[in-house]
């Protein structure tokens, strides 16, 4: 299997050494261009779209669950043009296909990369047996704790951090209006111990069920917690533990170890990150039933299929992913922001943080060579309209390019349409802003009430002038649904991966999280010790202050 990848590395140019990309840079930094990303910063998106009355349709495709609107991006059709034959010469296809195949895409681990065989159907896709075993045991378990009547159950507390918190905590919060309504769910992550007692708090120990979700079984924040919680159960007068504590992790011996006794497995083969499609997304299985679990996996397959036939031309996360190349090495734009017109959708943006940033946050290649471009963004952003009246003044009028990222539903899951379209009113008139922009002349003939009487109009009009061509993509769901949503995420994963392909970068591990582990650990000693010796001296006074 790894042969095949090899084969397709070594087929492969990293993106810097094509011809495209040569071409692109200088087609940015044409004479009288400007200083981040010449004409194509400043193209003008209103005489775009004057000028071709096609562009919607021409930069819009459609995918599973999922409809994407790229027209309000600087780019034309010979930019994409470019980008596409840029993929192909750096071999992203064939490295996606050797992916899917269970090549090891994660050479550092020496790993395949096989979140996706999580979702593939009965009888499809590497490891079907196992992954399907697996999933039918968490079903059935689901299902069991699902039966509140008879399982006594009313409390589900998923400790976890990272992969094995945002992905469940993000997919519950979403389809919040098909959650079994007797049962309440809560997220403990942190080592802090304010996250902890608040959800302790509301407890009934004999009606709780904690799980204890850890890929390694190792991680300091999770095992914390687990133990916190298992000395509060006991206090409490909680009694059975085997049945009120599961595990979720690749390594059972150490689940064992801690007294659990019913375990979900998954593989060395899933990053943490990619995760939620197997025993992680027990509580998702938990909130939502077998039927909404399999709608989520078959959401995310049907995004995989998509990702793996649909042409070119017509591949959207195949063309996110160059989107995001095209903006961060010839743009300049170092940040993406993500605001989601759902408010279920209000962890997502932290789902993708770890997706996109643990993923591609790399500064050198798969040969370990130093990269002279830069990977991924800062990806951030909050829900819609709350961001509006926060961070958007920036977006609209700050001196930093920021593509953003509008989701629009179609159909709500509540009853009040009216609050409804007005929802959509602002994610529409938000991308609208940014292209459209307004002039200094056109701000001169508006006369705002709130101005003040003394400023001179045509100061007051630089005030009130947005350079516009901000550019924004928007997706739209038709609902928000296991389904949509199983495959919104894996569009995601999919960009990521495209990106990453470019770049020449290793998108499946993250030794970036290591040191800070490690000197924690020595740390540790030293806040009971209060030994500073050897320390630098910053570090040293801190930790005087804080033990
Ligand atoms: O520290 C980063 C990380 O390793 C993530 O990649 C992972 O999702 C998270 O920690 C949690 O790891 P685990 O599931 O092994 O507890």
């Amino acid at each position: 299997m790894s042969t095949r990848l090899e084969e397709a590395q070594s087929s492969a140019l990293r993106g810097d050494r094509t011809p495209q990309w040569s071409e692109l840079s200088a087609w940015v930094q044409a004479p009288g261009a400007g200083r981040q990303g010449g004409a194509y910063r400043h193209y003008d998106l209103r005489q775009a779209f004057t000028q071709n009355p096609q562009r919607f349709d021409q930069f819009s495709l459609q995918a599973p669950g999922v409809f994407a609107d790229l027209s309000k991006n600087l780019w034309d059709e010979p930019v994409r043009a470019r980008l596409l034959a840029m993929a192909q010469a750096c071999g992203v296809l064939q490295q996606r296909d050797a992916m899917f195949a269970g090549a090891v895409a994660n050479p550092t681990e020496g790993r395949a990369v096989l979140h996706t065989a999580l979702r593939a159907p009965r009888g499809q896709g590497p490891h079907a047996e196992e992954v399907h075993a697996v999933l039918d045991r968490m079903l059935a378990y689901a299902h069991s704790m699902r039966d509140v009547e008879s399982s006594g159950i009313r409390d589900v507390v998923n400790i976890g951090i990272g992969g094995s918190d945002l992905g469940p905590q993000m997919v519950v919060a979403a389809l919040d209006a098909q959650v079994h309504p007797q049962l309440r769910f809560h997220f403990v992550s942190n080592v802090d111990g304010h996250d902890l007692a608040p959800v302790l708090r509301q407890l009934d120990p004999q009606r709780t069920l904690f799980i204890v979700a850890s890929k390694t079984f190792t991680t300091q924040e999770t095992l914390a917690n687990a133990h916190a919680a298992k000395a509060w159960f006991l206090a409490q007068g909680g009694t059975d533990i085997a049945r009120h504590f599961v595990g979720v992790t690749t390594n059972l011996e150490a689940a064992a170890a801690f007294g659990i006794t019913t375990t979900f497995g998954f593989w060395d083969w899933v990053g943490g990150r990619y995760s939620l499609w197997g025993a992680i997304g027990l509580p998702i299985a938990i909130a939502l039933g077998e039927d909404g679990f399999r709608a989520l996996l078959q959401g995310a397959h049907a995004m995989d299929q998509h990702f793996q036939q649909a042409e070119p031309q017509a591949n959207l996360p195949l063309q996110l992913g160059l989107l995001d190349v095209w903006y961060r090495n010839f743009l300049g734009f170092s940040s993406r922001s993500v605001a989601p017109y759902h408010q279920g959708l209000r962890r997502f943006p932290a789902y993708l943080q770890q997706l996109e940033m643990e993923s591609n946050g790399k500064s050198v290649d798969v040969q370990g060579q130093a990269l002279p471009y830069a990977t991924s963004p800062v990806v951030w952003g909050e829900p819609g309209t709350n961001g509006q009246h926060a961070y958007f003044q920036m977006l609209h009028q700050g001196t930093d390019v920021i593509p953003v990222e509008f989701i629009a539903v179609k159909t709500p899951t509540h009853g009040w349409p009216d609050l409804h379209r007005k929802l959509l009113a602002n994610c529409l008139a938000q991308s609208q802003a940014l292209m459209l922009g307004k002039r200094a002349e056109e701000a001169a003939l508006e006369r705002p009430p709130t101005a003040s009487a003394a400023m001179v109009p045509q100061v007051l009009a630089q005030h009130r002038t947005f350079a516009g061509n901000r550019p924004s993509t928007t997706f739209v769901l038709q609902a928000l649904n296991p389904y949509t949503l199983g495959a919104l995420v894996a569009m995601y994963e999919h960009r990521v991966f495209t990106s990453a392909a470019v770049w020449g970068i290793n998108a499946f591990d993250q030794w970036g999280v290591e040191l800070g582990k490690a000197l924690c650990n020595q740390l540790l000693p030293r806040m009971d010790s209060g030994d500073t010796s050897g320390l630098d001296a910053s570090t040293a006074g801190l930790l005087a202050m804080l033990r």
